[in-house]
């Protein structure tokens, strides 16, 4: 038993180690994020390894560049036949733009789909504090909301946002626009590193189309369960 909308983050560095979680899983989950941690460690076998188990990859490298750099990045990692990218939304309209252009023009040349680009708004871990020593003037939720919409506009497929963003974005961006949110516990999970959480079911309910979920998963006793778990809980909702 399997859910579409969810992904387990593969946040490891090793060629073992990622062969011995996506084994351990198998049929349970069709859906891996790849981070920078294994793609800078491993390079395009992360994919190609995944591919090979007809897996579906979510490529989570957050570029972030000129408009023509990151066409460029986009182009290459369209050939490789990922599912979902990720870009910032800080590099404002017209490098998302051609972030979508690319990857429309690379998917029609490699007769694949395109894949889905997801924006990056507001990285969840700044503070308020930390946001206006860079220069942020308007309060974060706002920049969050303004970047989701600007998003849209530029044509990029949906964000990545925390739970507590999602109703916001949902109501704002419409039912279409892709919202995946990391920061995801489950009830039976330790809170780990995350600060803002909710439960997969909670998550679903503010409005996000895809849960990414990591630890709770790759670090439960035992792995298999915890998916059944929460797979049992989204189909709930
Ligand atoms: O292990 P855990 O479930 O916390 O992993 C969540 C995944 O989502 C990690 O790969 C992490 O990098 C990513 N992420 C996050 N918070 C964000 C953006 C991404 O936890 N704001």
């Amino acid at each position: 038993m399997t859910d579409e909308r969810l992904i387990v983050a593969l946040d490891v560095a090793t060629r073992e180690e990622m062969a011995h979680h996506v084994r351990l899983l198998g049929e349970a989950v069709d859906f891996y994020k790849v981070g920078m941690e294994l793609y800078y460690s491993l390079g395009s076998a992360a994919l190609t390894i995944l591919q090979e188990q007809n897996k579906r990859i979510f490529l989570d490298l957050k570029l972030h560049d000129i408009p023509n750099t990151v066409a460029g990045g986009v182009r290459s990692l369209v050939s490789r036949g990922v599912q979902m990218l990720t870009l910032h939304a800080q590099g404002g309209r017209e490098m998302m733009a051609a972030a979508v252009a690319a990857a429309g023009e690379a998917a029609a040349a490699a007769g694949t789909e395109r894949p889905k680009l997801l924006a990056v708004t507001a990285l969840t871990s700044l503070s308020e504090t930390a946001w206006e020593e860079i220069g942020g003037r308007l309060p974060l939720a706002d920049q969050v909301r303004r970047l989701a919409l600007l998003a849209r506009e530029a044509g990029v497929d949906g964000v990545v946002a925390s739970p507590q963003e999602a109703a916001l974005i949902r109501r704002e961006c419409g039912p279409e626009f892709l919202i995946v949110t990391p920061g995801i516990r489950p009830h039976f999970a330790a809170t780990n590193d995350q600060a803002r959480i909710a439960t997969p079911a909670q998550a679903l309910r503010a409005g996000a189309s895809h849960l990414v979920i990591g630890r709770p998963i790759t670090r439960a006793d035992d792995p298999r369960q915890a998916v059944q778990a929460i797979v049992e809980e989204m189909r709930e909702v």
